[in-house]
């Protein structure tokens, strides 16, 4: 670690001006908690490339995945510090500081991935990304890790069948919420431990995407896969503000840009990502179950209910959510439930 935001090498590279500061070339860092194969970790990859192109050398963007740097609180507190430069984080340390955060987390607020990519460039996404100057960040982008599924070790019937099964969740209050409300034992525990926990019987089952079932191998102790999309599962792309603050405009515009664009195209292919996943399920033998929003009811109407109570934020996605379409999103991904919104309650 240094004691500048953002490691200052000396650099024969003048001329583009893009530093607050002269003659002088970035070094910077992304931290994620992603491992090298994910498509989070994949697109801060194709960040850093763009960077080191478009800078002609100057910006230099070292990707640090697999929460080598700690946990997302602990690289929280390095990007405040300005000793981390960027984060691409899940929403849990925003969430459950601030509700508005936790709107994304909405069960059914996207019917696919489209309507996902169209909610997290929307109006309420601008806004939020403003927002992280409360957390000492500037908000770059929000992107997702596709729509959340639900693998169980046993076959699961009804959503009665789920009260007191111990379900694998991350520590996000949203998230929480709609376990507890579905009478489930919600049980947060970090992506490296999971498999283990999972083929031992430590938890029952889990809520993830279809990505991580096939990669992580979680598939291979599923008794059932519930094809839900009950949720999207959004990631924040943050600055330092400090850090930011040491770049000049230039470099600003042209992280901001490259960031902004490599993150809409990850969350694009997630259509296609999911479908492709989810065959590969399908053909190692995994059965699977699809449900809509009516086969957790009344659980979901009740989470709306505590959750329009605490956010404001919500009424307004729900607005949003309302007005996208098949003919907005342009796009089949093969993944709608046919499921209502909470919109349109
Ligand atoms: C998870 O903990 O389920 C998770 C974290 C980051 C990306 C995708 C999934």
């Amino acid at each position: 670690m240094t004691a500048l935001p953002f490691r200052l090498t000396l650099s024969t590279t003048l001329a583009l001006g893009l530093l607050a500061l002269p003659a002088a070339a970035a070094e910077l860092r992304v931290g994620l908690i992603t491992p090298p194969s994910h498509q989070w970790t994949q697109t801060a990859q194709d960040i850093a490339a763009d960077l080191a192109e478009r800078s002609a050398g100057e910006i230099t963007l070292v990707v640090l995945p697999s929460g080598q740097l700690g946990s997302e609180a602990q690289m929280l507190q390095q990007l405040q510090s300005g000793s981390l430069d960027f984060g691409m984080f899940t929403l849990g340390e925003f969430a459950n500081r601030n509700a508005d955060y936790g709107v994304f987390l909405a069960p059914f607020i996207a019917t696919d991935t489209a309507a996902a990519r169209a909610l997290l460039r929307g109006d309420v996404a601008q806004e939020l990304l403003g927002g992280f100057r409360q957390f000492g960040l500037h908000g770059l982008a929000f992107g997702m890790a596709g729509l959340r599924e639900i693998v169980t070790a046993t076959p699961t019937e009804t959503a009665a069948d789920l009260k007191g099964q111990k379900i694998r969740t991350v520590p996000l209050a949203p998230e929480l919420d709609f376990w507890t409300l579905l009478g489930a034992t919600p049980t947060p525990m970090p992506l490296p431990e999971l498999y283990n926990a999972f083929a031992n019987g430590q938890v029952d089952g889990m809520q993830i995407d279809y990505e991580g079932t096939w990669n992580a191998g979680y598939w291979e102790h599923a008794g059932e896969v519930i094809a839900s999309d009950h949720m999207m599962f959004p990631m924040a792309a943050v600055a330092s503000a400090r850090g930011w603050a040491q770049l000049g405009p230039e470099a600003q515009a042209l992280v901001a840009e490259v960031f902004a664009t490599r993150i809409d195209a990850m969350v694009e292919g997630y259509g296609e990502i999911d479908s492709r996943y989810r065959a590969e399920i399908e053909a190692a033998g995994v059965p699977v179950r699809e449900v809509g929003r009516d086969w957790f009811e009344p659980a979901v109407s009740a989470w709306y209910d505590t959750w329009r109570a605490k956010t404001p934020l919500l009424a307004r996605l729900e607005a949003e959510a309302a007005t996208i379409d098949d003919t907005d999103t342009g796009t089949d991904t093969g993944t709608d439930t046919g499921a209502d919104t909470g919109a349109k309650q």
